[in-house]
């Protein structure tokens, strides 16, 4: 990836047929994240996100509800950027699959496969699951279900294909040349076996229902994958945003391990496609379309050890969360627990052990003691002082840039609480209480500008992470920077306890 400067971070575009649950607040959580933290370090961010909102599950959803589709779209997508508010999830566009500007450009993005050779008429013959709304091949079946566990049901119906097969070869050859293509490492292996196996063309429009995006003088509408991966591009939708965030930019697009063969396999063989014909396809084409790309995959979240599902009743509702612990702490756990791109176990002492031992008793605790004896002691203000000591050396956003390389979030969180943590025995080192009792002023007042300065740089550190908390101690600090003499106002409560 050349080192450019803007960067674009999209969220999966969310199914609308059912309301949020906790791993759609997830991935929304890492996106923001990484855009707060890109940005505290100049790369110029845009942030989309958006809801999926055409297909058959969609439509039967709405069916079953007796609602018309393009109504029961308004209502949930309304659920999803709700939610994503409610987290502080800051996005810059929220894209809606239903809306004319994206209709218009997947109309135009078919027509450009057609005027290229990419596009056929055929009859599909094989199964799909609408609850992936995915094809599979024969040999992926296992025990009458898709590999996800999804039902499956055999389709025999007219289609248009994309000649997905003259792809094998040449996407084969970009995961060699590019094996930082998908991280975690590890899936680049399953995504090779996968296509190894051969890819076949791949079925994109269906006319056994019609809730999608009509394709011109057919009864067909296009396959909702299709339609939902150009809305990376659709929702660029002037020249100089699309110049500054797809052209020029590098691209993050990050989601579930699930749904990694849309974005690794389909999606570079669409864009490939808008570059050349099935005769002059070549890796040079992928290469061109992908090289500042990356996909980013994380892993699933389960429930007490448990795999979430309606049937078991242990799904985790995201609002309920935010609703009793505040958004800072949702994120903070979510972001904190797994090793980032691996699965991630959601229970409720978990949840309550990190935020008490991490954020209350670590990073509040030097807050709270901190604030107070520089109330009590120093006039509320930043002593002037002249003093050196390692706390004011290290940053801790310098390691976090460092395992950001590899997204290891987990790891640049802990960063901060080490950091934090070396703050603390400061102070019982150092006993300010008895120094400012003694009457060593002086002594005192270095000792609180030490520890005045380190909250400052966590306050900075772990913003991406807790966009409250940052608010609350930059006010603190009159939202200035750190400076000796600044004026510091009272204390809000640093942190609410978390009750079981
Ligand atoms: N609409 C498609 C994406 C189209 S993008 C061009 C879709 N939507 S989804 O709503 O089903 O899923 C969105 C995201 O939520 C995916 O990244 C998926 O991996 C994630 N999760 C769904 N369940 C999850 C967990 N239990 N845990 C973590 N994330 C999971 O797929």
């Amino acid at each position: 990836m050349t080192e450019q400067k803007n960067l674009l971070i999209t969220t999966p575009i969310y199914y609308v047929n059912g309301s949020p649950h906790i791993g759609h607040a997830y991935t929304s959580i890492v996106c923001d994240f990484f855009t707060r933290f890109y940005r505290q370090h100049g790369v110029e961010t845009f942030f989309l996100t958006g809801t999926d909102e055409h297909g058959q599950k969609v439509a039967q959803s709405a069916e079953q509800e007796g609602a018309d589709p393009i109504t029961f779209c308004d209502r949930n997508s309304a659920l999803f950027r709700n939610l994503a508010d409610r987290l502080h999830v800051g996005y810059d566009d929220f894209i809606r699959t239903t809306e004319p500007r994206h209709k218009e450009f997947v109309v135009r993005m078919w027509q450009k496969f057609e005027e290229r050779g990419w596009i056929y008429k055929g009859t599909y013959n094989g199964w799909y699951s609408v609850r992936d709304e995915a094809f599979y091949d024969e040999s992926e079946i296992k025990d009458g279900k898709a590999p996800s566990g999804a039902p499956v049901e055999w389709k025999e119906e007219e289609s248009y294909f994309f000649k997905l097969s003259a792809f094998t070869e040449a996407l084969l050859e970009w995961y060699e040349k590019c094996p930082e293509f998908v991280s975690p490492s590890g899936r680049l292996n399953e995504l090779k076996a996968f296509v190894k196996g051969g890819l076949t063309d791949l079925s994109i429009s269906r006319c056994t229902f019609s809730w999608g995006i009509p394709i011109p003088d057919t009864n067909h509408v296009i396959y909702v994958w299709l339609d939902a991966l150009f809305n990376y591009q659709s929702a660029l939708d002037t020249p100089e945003k699309f110049e500054t965030f797809w052209t020029n930019s590098r691209v993050m697009h990050v989601m579930g391990k699930d749904i990694m063969r849309f974005h690794a396999v389909y999606w570079p063989a669409f864009l490939a496609a808008l570059e050349c014909t099935p005769e002059t396809l070549s890796v040079a084409a992928i290469e061109k379309a992908c090289h500042n790309m990356r996909i980013v995959t994380h892993g699933w979240w389960l429930s007490e050890g448990e795999k979430m599902s309606k049937s078991l009743g242990n799904t985790i509702d995201p609002c309920e969360l935010i609703e009793k612990y505040g958004a800072d702490y949702v994120r903070y756990f979510l972001l904190r627990e797994p090793s980032f791109g691996f699965d991630g176990n959601f229970t409720k002492e978990g949840f309550i052990n990190r935020i008490t031992g991490e954020l209350i008793n670590n990073i509040g605790n030097l807050c709270q003691r901190t604030f107070t004896m520089t109330h009590k002691n120093c006039g509320s203000v930043v002593p002037t002082v002249k003093v050196s000591h390692p706390l004011l050396e290290q940053d801790p956003r310098v390691e976090m840039l460092e395992l950001m390389k590899e997204y290891k979030i987990n790891q640049a969180i802990e960063a901060v609480l080490s950091y934090a943590s070396k703050a603390n025995e400061f102070v019982q080192e150092s006993k300010p209480w008895a120094l400012f009792k003694a009457g060593d002023q002086a002594k005192g007042e270095e000792v609180m500008f030490i520890l005045l300065s380190a909250i400052f740089a966590i306050k900075e550190a772990i913003a991406p992470v807790l966009p409250e908390f940052h608010a609350r101690i930059s006010e603190v600090f009159g939202n200035q920077s750190f400076a000796a003499g600044v004026k510091l106002n009272p204390l809000p409560k640093v942190f609410e306890q978390v009750a079981a």
